[in-house]
């Protein structure tokens, strides 16, 4: 529970507050003058401080501006017998983060003691996850890539063992997961790091043009080909080529690729001479590639080539657990790059985040973050900020069954907590619960037969 620290120098108000508070659970400290709450405040752990104002020795005003100086994060709230407008709107320059006069009414006063406690815990829990990002940012070689989920460390713990060797690795995993960040990390992590890293983008170009990215041409090659030109495999000598989607390359290349891989050698499109190279190759791509390979539209031998090392980067919601720091560390980032302050997350805003299953993965976990910072109008980002489709889920609630249960049973709890959800309305209701609005009708008339 929260302790409080109450400065007065009247007994009564000091007897009174501390009775008050104790009785909703808060642990209370009291001080009679200025000197002594500032000795409780340093040697103690205190959630909030209650000042008066006008206190022999040192008074409230000098107290706050020292728990602001040493203290930023203790909020202060006064409480004085002399209240103008003058006084309150000094003192909250002064760093206070209410006003109140006596008498005071016990109630408002207990609420906005509730109320400022929890935001600075909240405060508190946004600033230790920006640690951890900090710390996390600090350690060597994973490069960009944030986690904390077991599912992370043995993905990075894969990618440090491979990075020190030559072997060719295939990163697959949806769209958005990373497999871009886990391939950098690779080359930063091996000892080919200060050589070239060069990255084909595969599906971007046609079968003719990727030929060309890849092998390069001699001059006079083909029509428009006024110079000669270096390709990516020449380019990435002795370094790492990343081939990015490479699901999509068509046969011919698929052909020319496996030489190289097999013999370290290639001709330039229209050129003789046989070049060799020393190349490490990591590939990526977010189809199924056995199957694309037992389908026959994937080279078997060259499927096999490219993945002596096959690494899996799993889905955003299989590793939730991430998605606290990664939230943290992207507010910072659009914070500094938008010149914007916004601290955090409230709770409800952070629900959502959770709840919701980022088809999109950490790719639309960034873009969605990008966007609040954007609209968020306070200093948290709030479930307003988020859009729709991760809102609803946000407000969900847990449907909990104590076995043993008749699907009929749970079928028409399940039907009920979706209309609650849904606010009465059925419509939506039978929409939320994928079936037809005259089914939910039907399934909803039943049950009411049965309880006549
Ligand atoms: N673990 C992570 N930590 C920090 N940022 C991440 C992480 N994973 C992904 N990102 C960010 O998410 C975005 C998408 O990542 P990336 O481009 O590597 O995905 P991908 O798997 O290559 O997707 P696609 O299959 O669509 O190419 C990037 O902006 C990347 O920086
Ligand atoms: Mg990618």
């Amino acid at each position: 529970m929260a302790t409080l620290l109450i400065a007065d120098d009247e007994k009564n108000i000091r007897s009174g507050l501390q009775l008050a508070f104790e009785g909703e659970g808060y642990d209370v400290l009291t001080a009679a003058d200025g000197s002594e709450a500032w000795e409780k405040v340093q040697r103690n752990i205190i959630d909030l401080v209650i000042t008066d104002l006008r206190m022999p020795g040192m008074d409230g005003n000098e107290l706050i501006r020292r728990i602001v100086s040493s203290y930023p994060t203790m909020p202060v709230i006064v409480l004085t017998g002399h209240g103008t407008i003058e006084t309150a709107v000094e003192t909250m320059r002064e760093g206070a983060v209410d006003f109140f006069t006596k008498p005071v009414d016990i109630d408002k006063l207990s609420l906005v003691v509730r109320k400022t406690i929890s935001a600075s815990q909240l405060a508190e829990q946004n600033r230790k996850l920006a640690e951890e990002v900090e710390k996390l940012r600090r350690q060597q070689g994973y490069g960009r890539i944030i986690g904390k989920s077991g599912k992370v460390a043995q993905l990075m713990q894969i990618v440090s063992q491979v990075a020190s060797t030559k072997a060719s690795v295939l990163i697959t995993g949806e769209s958005g997961t990373g497999k871009e960040l886990v391939a950098e990390a690779i080359q930063q992590l091996s000892p080919r790091k200060d050589g070239p890293y060069v990255k084909v983008h595969c599906a971007s170009l046609s079968p003719t043009l990727l030929e060309d990215e890849l092998f390069g041409h001699e001059k006079g090659a083909f029509t428009g080909a006024v110079s000669q030109k270096k390709g990516r495999f020449e380019l990435a000598d002795g370094g790492t080529l990343f081939l990015d989607e490479i699901g999509e390359i068509d046969q011919a290349t698929q052909v020319k690729l496996l030489r190289v891989l097999q013999e370290k050698q290639f001709e330039r499109v229209g050129g003789e001479k046989t070049l060799t190279v020393d190349v490490r190759v990591i590939c990526a791509t977010n189809r199924d590639l056995y199957k694309e390979m037992q389908e026959g539209r994937f080279r078997e031998d060259l499927y096999y080539r490219l993945n002596v090392v096959h690494i899996e980067v799993p889905p955003l919601r299989e590793r939730k657990e991430d998605i606290d720091l990664l939230c943290a560390s992207f507010l910072s980032t659009f914070n500094s790059e938008d010149g914007r302050k916004v601290e955090g997350f409230t709770p409800q805003a952070r629900k959502a985040l959770f709840a919701y299953s980022w088809p999109g993965n950490v790719r639309e976990l960034r873009n969605t973050i990008e966007a609040a910072v954007v609209l968020c109008k306070g200093r948290m980002i709030d479930i307003d900020d988020l859009p729709p489709q991760i809102r609803e889920t946000g407000g969900g609630s847990t449907v909990t069954f104590t076995l043993p249960v008749t699907m009929e049973d749970a079928e028409m709890r399940l039907i009920l907590e979706t209309i609650s959800y849904a606010k009465g309305n059925k419509t939506k209701a039978a929409d939320l619960l994928g079936i037809g609005r005259k089914t939910l009708h039907r399934k909803l008339a039943e049950r009411n037969a049965e309880e006549q």
